[in-house]
């Protein structure tokens, strides 16, 4: 088996070391012997993280996609321009493709599954939700018997990381984002992790899968970790959660709904301690109940498991996703975020003075909302209140619209800050 690959950077090198770690292992799986025969590089006097003797380094990816002697190709490059004029003219040419890019699958998947479908090829993606953790395929092997009522993870290996240093040794947001970039976790864009594009990019895929409906990446509402801050941290430890940047899609009364957000969830949730590069999948079953995947979320090596068990799949026969299967979008409607129902966190910065509380729980109970819990912070030395406020479960129109009320109140000194609280069960 020759196998031809776009970019040997993190993922790409990693993938040519485990190959090379575990041949022997590979061969008996398989009954073939997998050489790396060919790759595609940026720059081909850069260092690498593998070896390249004995695989030709080109700066031409087309002369990859197009030569007859390669039978297998691994897109391990990123982008969705280049990165998908390739994967099409692979498939074309009616080779197999593997990828990581969640970006293309989530935003072209829909056409090039069909397209691999037509020219008898196989399209695989497993490295591209929750890096080393097999989710796709237990959600297509493992829970087949199953109706999927939830899928909530963490699963972005950057985002969680940067969150657990913040919490667990105070480090600074920047500090611990550049310390991903040097690790190989993060994008090429980081801005795609810490806003939540990139899990929002999985959930797509992941919802996809559980559903089996097309990939609708536009109906993911995202919203990105940037805004956390050491103080809703410290309040939610208070109140009892943890903060974790969670990916939800979840089937009620027919609807989808996909959200990426940060959430507090209870600590005792086995969720609330996936700490670090960690990812973590929660999926609901109709017969099995709860089931959770759990295993490095990026990186060289995780990433590169995922990869060759695709390989190993493509070699071995034993697959795989049939696009026809898949639900038109009508079948499958999307439930409009304002009817979505949550339990929130509210955080305010008010003046200190009498009464304030008294209107801000006025304004609640004329939105029907019921507070469950509030801490009040000792006032700081600008005879500000910081006060945080757990609600029971609401729309999240109502909540939006008793926010937009209290932001209103002449005490508030700051925008109100609200995040999604889920007991995730
Ligand atoms: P990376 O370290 O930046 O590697 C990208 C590789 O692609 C490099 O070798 C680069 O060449 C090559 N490349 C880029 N543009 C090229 C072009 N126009 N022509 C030829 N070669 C080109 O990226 P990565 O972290 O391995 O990520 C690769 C893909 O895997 C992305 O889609 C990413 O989202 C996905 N992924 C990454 C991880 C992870 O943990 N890193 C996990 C899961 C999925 P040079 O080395 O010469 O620059
Ligand atoms: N940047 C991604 C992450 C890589 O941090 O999760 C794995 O998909």
């Amino acid at each position: 088996m020759n196998i031809g690959i776009l970019g040997l950077g993190t993922v790409g090198g990693g993938v040519v070391n485990v190959l090379a770690k575990n041949q022997a292992e590979i061969m008996r799986r398989t009954g073939a012997q997998i050489q790396v025969t060919h790759a595609a590089v940026r720059d081909i006097n850069q260092s690498r993280i593998c070896p390249t003797k004995g695989i030709q380094l080109t700066q031409s990816p087309l002369d990859i996609v197009n030569n007859n002697s390669i039978d297998i190709v691994l897109e391990l490059m990123g982008g969705t321009t280049l990165a998908k004029e390739l994967v099409e003219t692979a498939l074309k040419n009616g080779k197999h493709v593997i990828t990581a890019n969640k970006a293309l699958i989530a935003t072209h998947g829909n056409e090039l599954l069909a397209l691999a479908k037509d020219h008898n090829a196989h399209l695989l993606f497993e490295a591209a939700v929750a890096g080393g953790i097999p989710i796709l395929k237990a959600l297509e092997q493992g829970m087949s018997a199953n109706q999927i009522e939830m899928v909530a993870g963490i699963i972005n290996g950057t985002g969680n990381f940067i969150l657990t240093e913040m919490r667990d040794k105070g480090r600074d947001f920047a500090d611990v984002l550049k310390e991903a970039q040097e690790l190989g976790y993060a994008e090429a864009d980081p801005t795609f992790d810490v806003e939540g594009i990139d899990a929002a990019h999985k959930l797509a895929i992941l919802s996809a899968i559980a559903f089996g409906c097309e990939l609708q990446f536009d109906k993911v509402s995202t919203q990105g970790i940037s805004q956390i801050s050491g103080e809703d941290v410290a309040f939610a430890t208070e109140l009892g959660y943890s903060i974790k940047h969670l990916g939800i899609a979840k089937k009620l009364n027919g609807k989808i709904q996909m959200r990426v957000h940060p959430t507090l969830i209870p600590k005792t949730r086995l969720l609330a301690n996936v700490d670090g590069v960690m990812n973590a999948v929660l999926v609901k079953g109709n017969a099995v109940g709860p089931t959770l995947y759990y295993g490095a979320g990026a990186g060289d090596e995780a990433t590169a498991s995922a990869v060759i068990a695709d390989l190993v799949d493509i070699i071995k026969g034993s697959l795989s996703r049939d696009v026809l299967g898949w639900q038109s979008l009508e079948a499958t409607p999307y439930q409009n975020q304002d009817d979505i129902e949550s339990i929130f966190y509210l955080r305010l910065l008010a003046t200190d003075k009498p009464g304030v509380l008294a209107d801000i729980t006025a304004i609640f109970a004329n939105h029907h909302i019921s507070v469950e819990a509030v801490i009040q912070k000792q006032i700081d030395a600008q005879d500000n209140a910081h006060i945080a406020i757990i609600t029971n479960q609401v729309k999240t129109k109502d909540i939006n619209a008793a926010a937009a009320a209290i932001q209103q109140h002449d005490s508030i000194q700051e925008e109100v800050k609200i995040i999604h609280v889920e007991t995730l069960d």
